[in-house]
């Protein structure tokens, strides 16, 4: 069992009869995600994605990396949303928050077009002069802004410093199959594409293209994540709520919100988490919050952060759960040596390692908060490779349709997003936003 729920510090707080009592209707989530019955369902690819994805592209992934770690030193990854989380969290989850510091055969890797900032650009920029590049573009649609500028930006990188042949060997696009600006430029420059295929939603995508391409230039085994997957796909498919812990957790999580409990805050105590909570947020956030609803997704690295937020979680407003997600063990520990002059009081520690502080420091927050008043489930695993990623990947995909059903909402668009946008484009003089510009020039003078 590779992703284990663990109840025991949310009893103080919701009793065994209300898991009962939620059961039916996380069987009737499961039958809606399965019969395809539900708001939303067309967007349902990723729920047999693990054996059922594309086996010809599979290979022209990684045949696009073993190319790119050749001849490329710097790998921009160009996306944002669903179209960047998912791969890097990947990277820092399975080799290292670290990565392009490490010692390694395989190209540094950075992401751009995921924010609007000029100086982030110019830095990556200076990061590139010299070095050999390669880019992959990301992007559904093809025309979500900030991808599109990084997009423009490195395109004339490769042109000027490669010729035009030269760069379109190190411009791979992951786009629609069949539509959008991307896939026509691509065809009409010869760029080799991949696809997003258009079942699968961008926060629901990792294990497409969108994210295998980058994952497997960083060196990453991909047919252990998607081993780790399918396993996954075949555990969490059983309708025997008991046995379930995907649908346990997506239970629980809606018992704890009935119950004012409106924050889930995703914990870990390894730094390599820290991106796999970004995608868990936008997974949740985008998924849930809509109609009025929805628990806020949080986040926090400890015990980093229990010297920021942990007085808080302790004391603060108490609309707070806690989903920790314990790694059991680190890929390799290291022990604490005694110290002659014992300068700070520490030589107790002499002999332990630094996971088994670690996992202390986990206990010992556990019970102060559940004590605090902060139920805590717990997601554990038994390490952070590449297996242990597929596998958490589709129990938190699994457990986010199914809790969103449960709550009512349709768990796969995000008509939210968009009024940014317009408002931005209408800001900037887009033909045909005049009218909005004006209005909003009103409301900002
Ligand atoms: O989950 C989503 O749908 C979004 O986060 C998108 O992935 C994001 O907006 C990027 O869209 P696109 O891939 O079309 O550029």
């Amino acid at each position: 069992m590779a992703v284990k729920f663990i109840d025991k510090y949310t009893k103080d707080f919701v009793r065994e009869h209300e898991m009962d009592a939620i059961k039916s209707q996380v069987l009737a989530a499961h039958k809606t995600v399965h019969e395809k019955s539900g708001l939303g369902n067309d967007f349902l690819g990723w729920l047999d994605l693990p054996q059922n994805y594309d086996k010809a592209e599979f290979e022209a992934i990684k045949k696009a990396a073993e190319k790119i770690r050749k001849n490329t030193e710097v790998f921009i990854v160009i996306g944002i949303g669903g179209s960047y989380l998912g791969a890097r969290a990947a990277i820092e989850f399975i080799r290292s928050p670290m990565y392009n510091n490490l010692k390694k055969d395989t190209p540094d890797i950075y992401f751009a077009g995921n924010s609007i900032s000029a100086d982030y650009l110019n830095e990556l920029l200076s990061i590139c002069e010299g070095r050999d590049v390669s880019i992959n573009v990301i992007s559904k649609s093809g025309t979500t802004t900030e991808p599109a500028i990084a997009f423009r930006v490195f395109k004339k990188l490769l042109e000027d410093k490669y010729g035009k042949e030269g760069a379109r060997e190190r411009i791979f696009c992951t786009t629609d199959k069949a539509r959008g600006t991307l896939k026509e430029l691509s065809d009409r420059e010869g760029y080799e594409t991949f696809v997003v295929p258009d079942d699968v939603g961008g926060r629901y995508s990792v294990l497409t293209a969108v994210g295998l391409l980058p994952m497997a230039v960083a060196g990453i085994d991909l047919d252990a994540v998607m081993k780790g997957a399918q396993d996954a796909m075949k555990a969490f498919d059983n309708e025997d709520f008991d046995t379930n812990d995907c649908y346990r957790y997506a239970a629980m999580r809606n018992i704890l919100y009935r119950k004012g409990k409106t924050t889930e805050i995703m914990v870990s105590y390894e730094p390599r988490f820290a991106m796999m909570n970004e995608w868990y947020k936008q997974l949740y956030g985008e998924s849930e919050g809509k109609d009025n609803k929805g628990i806020f997704p949080a986040s926090v690295i400890f015990s980093t952060d229990l010297h920021s937020m942990g007085q808080f979680i302790q004391d603060g407003t108490r609309n707070l759960f806690e989903t920790v997600v314990n790694i059991k063990a680190p890929n390799k520990d290291f022990e604490i040596k005694a110290e002659s002059e014992n300068f700070d009081g520490l030589n107790f520690l002499a002999g332990k390692t630094v996971s088994e502080v670690n996992t202390k420091a986990f206990e010992g927050t556990i019970l102060a908060h559940n004590e605090g008043g902060v139920p805590n489930i717990v997601l554990e695993i038994p390490k952070a490779d590449e297996y242990e990623f597929g596998y958490l990947v589709y129990f938190f995909e699994k457990a986010c349709a199914i809790s969103g059903y449960i709550l009512g909402i349709n768990p796969f668009n995000q008509p939210g997003v968009e009024a940014y946008k317009k408002n931005m484009f209408a800001l900037l003089g887009k033909p045909g936003y005049e009218d909005m510009q004006a209005e909003l020039l009103k409301k900002l003078n």
